[in-house]
């Protein structure tokens, strides 16, 4: 049947501006913060004095319960379960140390270090809606700390928007810094990790905002507004085009547990890694092979295979600190332009070094190189995802993923049930398996060659290299600055102080 042209173009129209209301209203933005107050944290037992703790991490605002008492919960990619420490956690500051009678949470000294107060605690007397399920809830991370408690359901809100009936957990007991809102995926929750476990997967966070129809997919985006920002951005349900440079590239989850057929957690595969100073037409490829890469907000700094970490290191001429548990290096000038290149395939991704150190306080002349050693998996934390606009799709199991564009604009378009992305292409390059080929299918770690100049005049230097001595180093560094004029040697500690938070599940699958 044929309309006149004319009512074709208002009816246009009118779904147009229709549409726009509706878009907006199936993306809920969440803002992500740094917490303003540093406080005192002791993250393990390995550390035995009580540090001054830089903590470093992202949270956002949830409200639990009827009526909502406000948490801050760090947004994390790389766990799956929402938890939320008890108001009568005793780490909290305030709280008696030994409310059972022991002192110890798993090797720990139980000291109320906590600032609870401004992070928010959650208290189930205080919520009419409050019900709990009758499994104990346990849990470990990465860095050493650990939550146990009990699994509960009750209502959430975020960004005005009510949730009810989420699967939660109350940490009685937790070292942790802030609660976790973990946003991975449901293969990944910690409810198969011990046993008594319900053994099942239950809808977590995200897939209860579809199951509610606030969103028509499971898939948000997260980015960081600017690389100095102490802010950042969860769109549930929305991409905003105008944060990312040119297009992003799909990629596929890869999976990395050989117990399980699907992908549990956000793993993409790295084609390698180089870097690039385009004044010093100087180029180093640190590694082109295959391998999964956690895309980890839950972490700050980067994990990466051991060999991987010493070339870095070589290459920058850092030594490792034994006392620090990082490597050092003398502060590059803020003219150093030198680049990390992080091959995806089509996407080389730029972080520039910069941002993958830690300062040292005023007048002090080393840095600390915020990478360690973190087996076979690359997990990619704040510090490099802060250069990048990710989209993370818990339904179709795939990440697209771009580079980080600053931008006063915003377009937000929402994602419906079906459908691709916009300006998003997928990517052709092949995936890293498990038992499978690990040659990269890239031909380069960088996305085009140095500049003209660098091929006109050759200046092939060797960087000056200092032997990277990984145990002896330390005492060196502290006695006798062994970098070329170093005016202070660095406090023990300081950079200690600095190794930040690394969020992740530590699960048992069976
Ligand atoms: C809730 O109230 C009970 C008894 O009234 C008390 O034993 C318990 O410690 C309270 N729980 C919290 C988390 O405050
Ligand atoms: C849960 O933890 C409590 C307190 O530690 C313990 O008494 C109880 O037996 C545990 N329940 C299960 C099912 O493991
Ligand atoms: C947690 O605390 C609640 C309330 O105080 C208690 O009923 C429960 O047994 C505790 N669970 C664990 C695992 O310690
Ligand atoms: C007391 O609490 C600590 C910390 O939650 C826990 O590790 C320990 O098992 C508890 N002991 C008893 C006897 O419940
Ligand atoms: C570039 O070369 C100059 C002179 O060799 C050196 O001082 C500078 O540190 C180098 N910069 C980088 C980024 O390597
Ligand atoms: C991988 O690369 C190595 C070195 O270039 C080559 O010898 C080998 O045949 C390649 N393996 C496959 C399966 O392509
Ligand atoms: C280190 O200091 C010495 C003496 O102060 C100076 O001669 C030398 O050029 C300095 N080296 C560097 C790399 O700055």
């Amino acid at each position: 049947m044929f309309l006149p042209i004319i009512s074709i173009y208002f009816l246009t129209l009118i779904v147009k501006c229709f549409r726009i209301d509706v878009e907006q209203e199936r993306v809920i933005a969440l803002q992500l913060r740094e917490p303003a107050n540093k406080k005192i944290w002791k993250r393990s037992g390995n550390f035995e004095a009580t540090l001054n703790q830089q903590d470093y991490f992202y949270t956002v605002e949830v409200g639990l319960g009827t009526p909502p008492q406000n948490i801050k919960c760090i947004f994390d990619t790389g766990s799956s379960d929402l938890w939320v420490p008890a108001k009568t956690n005793p780490f909290c500051l305030g709280n008696e140390p030994s409310t059972n009678g022991t002192t110890q949470f798993y090797g720990v000294d139980i000291v109320p270090s906590l600032d609870c107060d401004s992070i928010g605690v959650f208290d189930p007397n205080l919520s009419t809606t409050f019900s709990t399920i009758g499994y104990n809830f346990s849990t470990q991370y990465f860095d050493g700390s650990y939550s146990d408690g009990y699994w509960a359901i009750d209502e959430v809100s975020i960004s005005g928007k009510e949730v009810p009936n989420v699967q939660f957990a109350v940490a009685n007991t937790s070292n942790a810094p802030a609660g976790v809102l973990g946003a991975g995926l449901p293969n990944l929750e910690a409810v198969k990790g011990y046993d008594g476990a319900p053994n099942e997967n239950y809808d977590n966070f995200p897939q209860m905002l579809k199951n509610n129809g606030l969103i028509d997919r499971v898939l948000y985006s997260l980015f960081f507004d600017g690389v100095d920002s102490q802010s950042g951005t969860v769109l549930f349900g929305g991409v905003d085009v105008e944060k990312f440079d040119e297009n992003l590239f799909t990629l596929p989850l890869v999976n990395i547990y050989e117990q399980i057929d699907q992908p549990a957690a956000f793993d993409v595969t790295l084609q390698g890694l180089g870097i690039r100073s385009e004044s010093n037409c100087t180029e180093t490829v640190i590694s082109h092979k295959m391998a999964p890469a956690l895309l980890d907000s839950g972490s700050t700094i980067m994990g990466a295979p051991e060999d991987v970490v010493e070339k870095i290191a070589e290459e920058l001429g850092a030594v490792f600190s034994e006392s620090d548990g990082l490597y050092v290096l003398s502060c590059p000038s803020s003219s150093d332009d030198r680049t990390f290149y992080f091959d995806f395939g089509e996407l080389k991704l730029k972080v520039p070094l910069q941002d993958l150190l830690f300062l040292p306080d005023s007048g002090q002349s080393y840095c600390g190189l915020a990478v360690i050693a973190s087996g076979d998996e690359w997990i990619l934390g704040d510090l490099i995802l802060k250069s990048a606009y990710i989209v993370y799709d818990l339904d179709n199991l795939e990440v697209s993923i771009g580079q980080f564009k600053a931008s006063s604009g915003t377009s937000i378009k929402s994602i419906g049930a079906k459908g691709s992305l916009p300006k998003t292409i997928q990517s052709k390059a092949s995936s890293w398996s498990m038992n499978g080929n690990t040659n990269a299918s890239t031909k380069s770690v960088f996305d085009q060659p140095l500049p003209k100049k660098c091929r006109q005049s050759p200046t092939k230097t060797c960087p000056a290299k200092q032997k990277t001595v990984k145990r002896e180093v330390s005492q060196i560094v502290y006695n006798e600055p062994i970098l070329e004029n170093s005016s202070t040697n660095l406090r023990p500690c300081r950079l200690l102080c600095m190794i930040l938070a690394m969020f992740y599940s530590i699960i048992y699958l069976q």
